[in-house]
C-alpha cells in the first residue's frame, strides 16, 4: 500500500507510473496473463503504436470503440487511446475500472473547447440542438443533445429535422465538411486537431505528381483544401474498409500514420505513403496518442492506475449524449 500511495503521488505529476520494469519480461505474455487474471479487456485506437494495436483484444476507430466499451463483459477496460475515449467508455460501463496507460494523453480538439465556455456560447442559441464530435470532454457531453464520431456524423446530421437549427462542436473542419454533405448550414465551433491541420496540400500534390497512380485518402477531420484532393474521406475504420476493397495499388494517406499498420496488415501487397505534413517534423503523429506505450499499458493493468473517474453527474448528464449516438448508429447499421 506504501508503493501505492508513492505511485499516486507521481501519478499527480507525470500522468503514468514511472516503475522499472524488469528487461527480461515478455510485455505481450505479461498483458495476456494480467488480460486473464483480471478478467480485463485491452481496446486500442488505430492511432496506436504498433505493439499495442498487436495484444489488443480490440482495434477501433473512436465509434466501435464505444460500441465495444458498451458491450464488454469484461471487470476491467484498460484503454489505449486519448482520455476522452476512456472517458466515454467509463460513461457507458460505469461499474467497470477503466484504466488507461498515460492520464495526460489528451486531445487538442477536446482542449479546444471547454466546458464552462461553451456553456455560455450555447446560451446564444436557446433553440439549436447540440451535436458533438465524441472528441470532447464528458463535461461537454452534458451539454451536448447528441454525440457523433467521424463514422455516423453524416446519419446524425440528418436525422435531425430541416427545421431545426445545429450547433456543431468543438471541430470546424468536420462540422464544415458535413456542411457540404449534408447541405445543412450549422453554427461550427471553431476548433481543430492539431495533426490533421498539418498536412500540406502543396506537400500532397507533389507526392501525387511523383506518384499518379496512388488515391489519395483522407480523414474529414483534415482541412478543406486537403479534402478537396482526396478521392476518398472517411474516418480511420472507412479508410481501412475502402483500401481493403478498392482496387488502386498504392495511396497517399491523410490521417495519423498509426493507421498504415492495419492497413499494411490487411493489404499487405500494397502501399501506404502518409500524407506529409507543412513543416519537417513528424507532426502526422498525434503526441497524445503516442504518449502511450507498451511498458504503459503493462503498468496500468498491473496496478490498475491511473483510472479514469467520473462525477455520478457527469456519467448521468453525459449518457444520453452517448446512446442517442449509439441509437442511431444501430438504426442505420453502422459498426
Ligand atoms: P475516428 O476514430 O472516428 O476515425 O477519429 C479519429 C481521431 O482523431 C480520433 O482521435
Ligand atoms: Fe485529438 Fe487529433 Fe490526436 Fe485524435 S489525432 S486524439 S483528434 S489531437
Amino acid at each position: 500500500m506504501q508503493d501505492i500511495k508513492i505511485l499516486e503521488g507521481q501519478l499527480a505529476v507525470k500522468g503514468y507510473l514511472d516503475i522499472a520494469i524488469d528487461l527480461s519480461l515478455d510485455l505481450f505474455d505479461e498483458i495476456r496473463k494480467l488480460k486473464k487474471e483480471k478478467n480485463a479487456v485491452v481496446l486500442a485506437h488505430y492511432y496506436q503504436e504498433s505493439e499495442i494495436q498487436d495484444i489488443a483484444d480490440f482495434v477501433g476507430d473512436s465509434l466501435q470503440l464505444s460500441q465495444e466499451a458498451a458491450r464488454t463483459s469484461a471487470d476491467m477496460i484498460a484503454f489505449a487511446g486519448v482520455h476522452f475515449m476512456a472517458e466515454t467508455a467509463k460513461v457507458l460501463s460505469p461499474q467497470k475500472k477503466v484504466v488507461v496507460p498515460d492520464l495526460k494523453a489528451g486531445c487538442s480538439l477536446s482542449d479546444s473547447c471547454p466546458a464552462p465556455i461553451f456553456a455560455k456560447f450555447k446560451e446564444k442559441y436557446p433553440d439549436h440542438i447540440v451535436v458533438s464530435y465524441v472528441n470532447c470532454t464528458a463535461e461537454l457531453k452534458t451539454l451536448t443533445d447528441i454525440c457523433c464520431t467521424s463514422s455516423n456524423a453524416v446519419h446524425i446530421i440528418n436525422s435531425i429535422p430541416k427545421d431545426k437549427g445545429i450547433i456543431f462542436a468543438p471541430d470546424k473542419n468536420l462540422g464544415a465538411y458535413l456542411q457540404k454533405v449534408t447541405g445543412r448550414k450549422m453554427i461550427l465551433w471553431d476548433g481543430a486537431c492539431m495533426v490533421h491541420e498539418i498536412f500540406s496540400r502543396e506537400k500532397i500534390t507533389k507526392l501525387k505528381i511523383q506518384n499518379p497512380e496512388a488515391k489519395i485518402i483522407a480523414h474529414p477531420e483534415c482541412e478543406d483544401i486537403v479534402l478537396e484532393l482526396a478521392d476518398y474521406i472517411g474516418s480511420t475504420s472507412g479508410l481501412l474498409k475502402f483500401v481493403q476493397s478498392d482496387s488502386a495499388q498504392a495511396y497517399i494517406v491523410a490521417t495519423e500514420v498509426g493507421i498504415l499498420h492495419q492497413m499494411s496488415k490487411v493489404c499487405p501487397t500494397k502501399t501506404f505513403i502518409p500524407a506529409p505534413p507543412n513543416n519537417n517534423c513528424a507532426c502526422n503523429e498525434c503526441p497524445h496518442m503516442k504518449l502511450n506505450s507498451l511498458e504503459k499499458l503493462y503498468l496500468s493493468m498491473k496496478y490498475e492506475l491511473p483510472e479514469v473517474t467520473l462525477s455520478d453527474r457527469i456519467i448521468r448528464d453525459a449518457k444520453s449524449s452517448i446512446d442517442r449516438m449509439l441509437e442511431i448508429s444501430a438504426a442505420a447499421g453502422l459498426k
